[in-house]
């Protein structure tokens, strides 16, 4: 048995961290638009003007490449089976003392439904920030329900994307070895996916 196994592919990887990057960048220029509490992170990109522009750019960036990510791997976001309902059941074991086990393959249902979130924000904050992006070409309600939905969509994503990142690095020691260097430690795969597992080795149950 091999002690490492392949589970993303370099643009796969490069994929994820240009999601990354252009979402925290969007965090912080965002921030000072949402609040004039938070009017002081504006200084971190030369200023409001430059701040909003770059808002505007990475804002572009995000909603490509987050659609392009999710539709990479829509396959295996994107289908429930039994074994997923028995996660789901049994809250992924979680919130049990004892240790559980599942038949999970390359995601499990957590995952999944933070894929499809994410992918449904990316529309939302995409078409509102447009309508934001030329507030005269709409009629004033279209852009202040847009202002409204934008803002609870961006803070909704960032506790997403919270749990997220808790999840893929100390919350599941290993995981984040899969988006750093592509292949991850086969008793980790088989431990947390081990029907993906058995698809990729050839391995009997
Ligand atoms: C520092 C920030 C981040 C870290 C450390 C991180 C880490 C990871 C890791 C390790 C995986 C692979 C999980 C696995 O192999 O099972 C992953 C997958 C994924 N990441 Fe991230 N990520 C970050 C930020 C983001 C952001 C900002 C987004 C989207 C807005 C995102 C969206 C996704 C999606 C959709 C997947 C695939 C499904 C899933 O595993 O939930 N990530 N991430």
């Amino acid at each position: 048995m091999s002690n490492y196994i392949e589970r993303f592919s370099t643009s796969e990887r490069v994929l994820h961290w240009i999601v990354t990057a252009s979402f925290f960048t969007l965090l912080l220029t965002g921030l000072g638009l949402y609040s004039t509490l938070f009017n002081g992170y504006f200084t971190l990109f030369g200023g409001g003007r430059n701040a909003i522009l770059i808002h505007k750019i990475s804002g572009v960036l995000f909603f490509l490449s987050s659609l392009y990510m999710f539709f990479n791997h829509q396959k295996d976001v994107s289908s429930f089976d039994q074994d997923d309902k028995q996660w789901v059941t049994e809250r992924g074991g979680y919130l049990s003392r004892n240790a559980s086990h599942f038949n999970i393959g390359k995601y499990n249902p957590g995952q999944k439904l933070f894929a499809i979130f994410i992918a449904a924000a990316t529309l939302v904050l995409g078409v509102t920030g447009l309508f934001i992006w030329a507030p005269t070409m709409f009629p004033r309600w279209i852009v202040q329900l847009s202002l409204m939905t934008h803002g609870l969509m961006f803070v909704c994503s960032i506790m997403f994307v919270v749990v997220h990142v808790y999840l893929a690095t100390i919350g599941n020691p290993g995981t984040i070895e899969a988006m750093l260097y592509g292949n991850v430690r086969s008793l980790w795969a088989r431990k947390h996916h081990p029907k993906w597992y058995r698809e990729v080795t050839g391995e009997k149950p």
